[in-house]
């Protein structure tokens, strides 16, 4: 028997009938019944906003797939670019597929002289790099009009492969500016990882070579954060998207979304308070004053894990690895003895509380050599893969519209405007 709900408006004794489909209920069923009766769900915590066939989470299994592969399968065995190809494209591709896709980004890496000479300039120097990005991706709208004809597939796939493209570019060009240092254009011969990390970091040699466990760790990485259902800065692309912004402009909204510190700046935070944990010794300290609500365990807990993020297992392993090659980061041992204790105390298990992807992605990176404000920068590069898959599912939905949810109204009710000189003091208070 199909399941569903049967609803009862207890003012007019009407009862209708909603049926459960995968988990949902259609809420235009209910506004069919219920015309003017909204649900209030601030933060959308248990609202579907949409239809989506790219990636699968099950916060309570701690599962994420992509287009039904599996999380560990493809940071074992795929490529960042074959990656964005399966979420843009909804399959693996063939041997020729792949070659002529990797070939056109590679094409797309370079960008306009004057985005480099008078905007990437212009900025001070000490400018964080999410909002060069964002600005500089904002801008290329500029460079790049037929953008807004987002109804044209080809249009659209131009964009799609412009971005991903130019994404490390501008990226690697943000992370210079702030060092000072002359720029290092793309490299059409290096790979993803390996292109961005030449960009990153040549100095005076003739041809930078990246070590291959290293180019490989960052390739993992961006496999792990290239798409994640419809996280903050995913939500932020859908909804910019809905008015039929161009794909720049909308990308730049979803950096923007991502900049905040509880979504791309969690890792960060979890840097600092290793710091701040500063040895072992400190760790049971530091979960008391975290269970009497005297701060925060960063990096633990999730708004839809309520498991093992399967990403910050396989982040774990790829950390050791770095390690080989750049030294142990001493704060991985501080952040695995406070997982273990955390793992085993009462407080956090009946909470939930394990870590995510930001837990441990932080101390790679700082190993790897890069600064802290460079970190979400390592998180959008590959969310650009995931955010147009997303944008372009959201088009090409026929049941997708402008995003435009409702509000309950909580202000002043109607009054009569009081000319200035007959006001007192009259602040509306909530
Ligand atoms: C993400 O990957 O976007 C983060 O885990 C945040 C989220 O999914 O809400």
């Amino acid at each position: 028997m199909a399941e569903s709900i049967t609803i009862t408006d207890n003012r007019t004794g009407e009862s209708f009938e909603v049926p459960i489909v995968d988990g949902t209920v259609s809420a235009q069923q209910w506004s069919k019944h219920l015309p003017g009766i909204w649900f209030l769900d601030p933060a959308l915590v248990t609202t579907a906003m949409s239809e989506s066939a790219i990636s699968y989470l099950d916060g309570e299994a701690g599962i994420l797939r992509y287009r039904g592969y599996p999380i560990e399968q493809l940071a074992e065995q795929s490529t960042y670019l074959e990656v964005a190809y399966l979420l843009l494209n909804g399959e693996l591709p063939t041997q020729a597929e792949l070659s002529a896709w990797v070939e056109e980004v590679t094409h797309h890496t370079f960008i306009h002289e004057n985005v480099r000479k008078r905007f990437l300039e212009g900025f001070h120097y000490d400018a964080h790099p999410m909002g060069m990005m964002m600005s500089t991706i904002a801008a290329l709208a500029t460079f790049y009009p037929e953008a807004r004809n987002i109804a044209d597939p080809n249009v659209r796939y131009q964009q799609i492969v412009r971005l991903i493209g130019k994404m490390p570019t501008v990226a690697a060009f943000a992370y210079r500016h702030r060092l000072g240092l002359p720029y290092i254009y793309p490299d059409p011969e290096l790979s993803y990882t390996k292109n961005y990390m030449n960009m990153l970091w040549r100095r005076t040699e003739p041809k930078y070579m990246a070590s291959p466990v290293l180019s490989r760790a960052l390739e993992v990485l961006f496999i792990l954060h290239a798409d994640h259902e419809q996280n903050c800065s995913t939500n932020a692309m859908r909804a910019v998207g809905s008015s039929q912004a161009d794909p720049y402009s909308t990308t730049a909204a979803a950096i923007a979304a991502l900049s905040g510190p509880l979504h791309g700046g969690a890792n960060e935070a979890v840097l600092r308070m290793l710091d701040e944990i500063g040895s072992k010794d400190n760790i049971p300290g530091f979960i008391e004053q975290v269970k009497a609500g005297k701060c925060k365990l960063m990096g633990f807990g999730h708004r839809v894990y309520k498991n093992y993020d399967p990403r910050a297992r396989i982040i774990k392993r790829v950390a050791e690895e770095v390690f080989e090659v750049t030294g142990r980061n001493p704060k991985i041992d501080i952040a695995v003895e406070l997982e273990r204790i955390a793992l085993s105390d009462e407080y956090f298990i009946k909470r939930k509380l394990y870590p995510n992807v930001d837990f441990y992605s932080g101390i790679i990176y700082q190993a790897m050599g890069f600064t802290p404000d460079h970190f979400t920068v390592l998180f959008g590069i590959p969310r650009t893969a995931g955010w147009l898959a997303q944008w372009q599912e959201m088009l090409t939905d026929p049941e997708q519209k402008i995003a435009r949810p409702r509000q309950v109204y909580t202000g002043a009710e109607k009054r009569d405007f009081v000319p200035i000189e007959a006001r007192g003091h009259q602040l509306v208070t909530a």
